[in-house]
């Protein structure tokens, strides 16, 4: 990477030079036939960042007058990136991060043939209330920082490794400190304590741990599944939750069929994770929740966002996103990082497996892991590469996007912006 420094604020504009593949996911903005591609691929390319925004993005050819009529003045810096490929920083609908301990043995216990059960989360919410905020916070911002050098610019977390009041509210609070997508998700598994009375448990959630961790989250979640809350109770907690104000979202469909994924299209949730096993009903009610005559005229139906690191973790089947974009679904990848079913943060990762296992193109891996996810949290400025986003933009040390797949395990992340800022430097 190469630089020219001028003198500039804080929060300089900068110009990248040399980007050799840009995928923007914003073919109108800049000017690319939808019909060729709809991720809006610029070859030879230039971006200009201007503050914590995108300001031009185009071929370099043009980019004299791109800054002159976008920034009117010579940016403070210029970086050429010498023919990399750049994405837009990749935008994690869905992890966990607020938890003490590791599963391990578990793990290795899978390994061997033993299945995954929801009832492992209670492991972890053992350690997890005996951990300390300090702890709780300092893995949380490791988990953050790694995620952030592997390219991931906006994440998602949510609480439920507390399931008491007070331990909730932690984690939401705690949660807080790092993202403003943060997800209360005190419906995550019935706690040891409450297991003789499931429904006492839901009355807690609904009542004092929602007024309790309402203030310090986006969202509220469910985790509707065999072993953890019945398609009932499910109801009754994101009804409550959206009461209070918050979106919701819902783990479903995970382990087998069942009816999380219909109880999410008919509640306007924005998203359902994992959605392992569908039934055709299933997959015509998520496609269907985007019709405009359903959402109103607007763009806001329920995105399946599919989680391949679990079936990675568990040696279940790989969801058919192909199913599902044939369909006419919207689907996201987010990685679920948390110590149990799938402990990663690589978004490289997700891309590379769904490409291999799931059906996905690359081009439609690349935009489930950044418009995707940013549709998922119901979010316009982050994804793509329009001018207006949130300069948020991931150099890849690799010719093309493509590499995020054909080379998986890689470190090909070379370089990151996030709101404009450098964060993650090439070594120099
Ligand atoms: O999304 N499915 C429920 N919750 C997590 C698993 C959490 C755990 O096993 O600790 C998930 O996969
Ligand atoms: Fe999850």
């Amino acid at each position: 990477m190469r630089e020219v420094e001028h003198p500039g604020g804080s929060h300089p504009a900068t110009l990248i030079l040399g980007i050799g593949e840009l995928t923007t996911n914003a073919y109108e903005a800049v000017g690319v036939d939808a019909v060729d591609d709809p991720t809006g691929v610029i070859r030879d390319a230039a971006l200009l960042l201007d503050g914590g925004r995108v300001a031009w993005a185009g071929p370099e050819s043009a980019c004299a007058a791109g800054v002159e009529q976008a920034l009117g003045r010579a940016p403070d810096r210029v970086v050429g990136v010498e023919g990399r490929a750049v994405v837009p920083g990749f935008v994690d609908s869905h992890s966990h991060l607020v938890f003490a301990g590791d599963r391990s043995s578990e793990f290795e216990a899978r390994m061997a043939g033993r299945p995954y059960a929801a009832g492992g989360i209670r492991t972890t919410v053992a350690a997890t209330r005996s951990a300390s905020d300090d702890e709780l916070r300092a893995t949380l911002r490791r988990h953050v920082d790694q995620a952030l050098a592997q390219g991931t610019t906006t994440l998602e977390t949510k609480s439920g490794y507390g399931l008491t009041v007070a331990d909730e509210e932690r984690a939401v609070r705690l949660a807080r400190e790092v993202t403003d997508e943060v997800t209360f998700l005190g419906a995550h598994v019935v706690p040891p304590e409450h297991s003789r009375d499931p429904d006492g448990y839901v009355d807690l959630v609904v009542g004092d741990m929602l007024a309790a961790c309402a203030p310090y989250a986006r969202w509220v979640d469910v985790f509707c599944e065999t072993g953890a809350f019945t398609p009932e109770q499910s109801r009754r907690v994101l009804e409550a939750g959206a009461a209070a104000g918050l979106g919701v979202r819902v783990h479903a469909n995970q382990l087998g069929p069942g009816e999380g994924v219909r109880l999410a299209v008919d509640l306007g949730a924005a998203a359902v994770d994992h959605c392992t096993f569908l039934s055709d009903d299933d997959v015509a009610a998520l496609a269907g929740s985007w019709s405009a005559s359903r959402s109103g005229g607007e763009a806001h139906g329920t995105v399946a966002t599919l989680l391949p690191g679990v079936e990675f973790s568990t040696r279940q089947p790989y969801p058919d996103a192909r199913r599902l974009l044939d369909a006419g679904a919207v689907v996201a990848l987010a990685s679920d990082c948390n110590p149990g079913s799938s402990y990663t943060s690589s978004m490289p990762l997700m891309v590379a497996l769904a490409v291999r296992e799931m059906g996905m193109t690359v081009a439609e891996a690349v935009w489930a892991a950044t418009t995707g996810g940013a549709r998922a949290l119901r979010r316009d400025d982050v994804g793509h590469l329009a001018p207006g986003a949130r300069a948020d933009v991931v150099v890849l040390d690799a010719p093309s996007r493509t590499h995020l797949a054909y080379r998986p395990g890689v470190p090909l992340v070379h370089a990151v912006w996030k709101n404009g800022r450098e964060e993650v430097h090439p070594p120099r």
